[in-house]
């Protein structure tokens, strides 16, 4: 059976990939000899960051002239373990938090745990120059100790960033960050991290297992 051509998934957009049909009625691959899959069906390419889901949703906070601001992100990787620590990430001038950031070259990314699910979401359909985030939502921002944009102290943990590389700001609003600092808040009972499947769909942490042992070239990362 081949894959249909419109994607059933989303509904949305035609397959992009073409199937040669021989004489026989049987569906081929056009060059590489393979067999077509009955179990794989196509997926628009365009969602593909819903397959992919980066590390957990977080918020990025900033500040300009004394007023502090939060934002939702999803769109963030690691980019190199250390010296220095750095991390991509997504904040366009879609985001009222783009003129801090642009102005400061400093943030503070936070992890929120599950408990604050709801938040995290309202935090990310609203703006900051209309409203004032950390009093509609109940955030106690704190002194970070490098940089001028707050820590969280609701999160999991918060890692104060300083703009290390805007190369590629211009075209995909990407960000690099060095992570010149990070602190955690160990008493939240809710650990969980949060992880977005687009669309306002939600993924928790699950069960979490060890495989430590296996990871035999990768000894020097492990430290604790
Ligand atoms: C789950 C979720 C994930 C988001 N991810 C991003 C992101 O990766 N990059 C981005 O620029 N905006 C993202 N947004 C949108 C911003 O959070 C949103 O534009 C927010 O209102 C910006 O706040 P500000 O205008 O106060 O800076 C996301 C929103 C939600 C709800």
């Amino acid at each position: 059976m081949s894959p249909k051509r419109r994607n059933q998934a989303t509904g949305s957009g035609p397959a992009k990939r073409t199937k040669v049909s021989t004489d026989d009625g049987d569906e081929s691959e056009d060059e590489s000899g393979l067999p077509s899959s009955s179990v794989l069906r196509l997926y628009d390419q365009d969602k593909v960051y819903r397959l992919l889901e980066p590390g957990p949703v977080v918020l990025v906070t900033t500040s300009l002239n004394g007023v502090h601001n939060v934002m939702t992100m999803g769109f963030h990787m690691v980019v190199q373990h250390s010296e220095p620590a750095l991390v991509a990430g997504i904040i366009g001038p879609w985001d009222h938090s783009y003129k801090a950031l642009s102005k400061t070259k400093e943030c503070v990314i936070c992890i929120p745990g599950a408990d604050l699910a709801q938040k995290v979401v309202d935090i990310g359909n609203c703006k900051g120059d209309e409203v004032d985030k950390f009093d509609k939502f109940g955030l106690t921002a704190v002194r970070a100790g490098e940089v001028g944009a707050p820590l969280i102290e609701e999160c999991l943990a918060s890692i104060e960033c300083r703009v290390h590389d805007k190369a590629m700001e211009r075209k995909y609003h990407m960000w690099i960050f060095e992570a010149i600092g990070a602190w955690v808040n160990e008493e939240r009972e809710e650990k969980r991290t949060m992880h977005h499947k687009g669309i306002g769909n939600f993924a928790l942490d699950g069960e979490e297992i060890d495989l430590r042992d296996r990871m035999l070239l990768w000894k020097e990362y492990q430290d604790d």
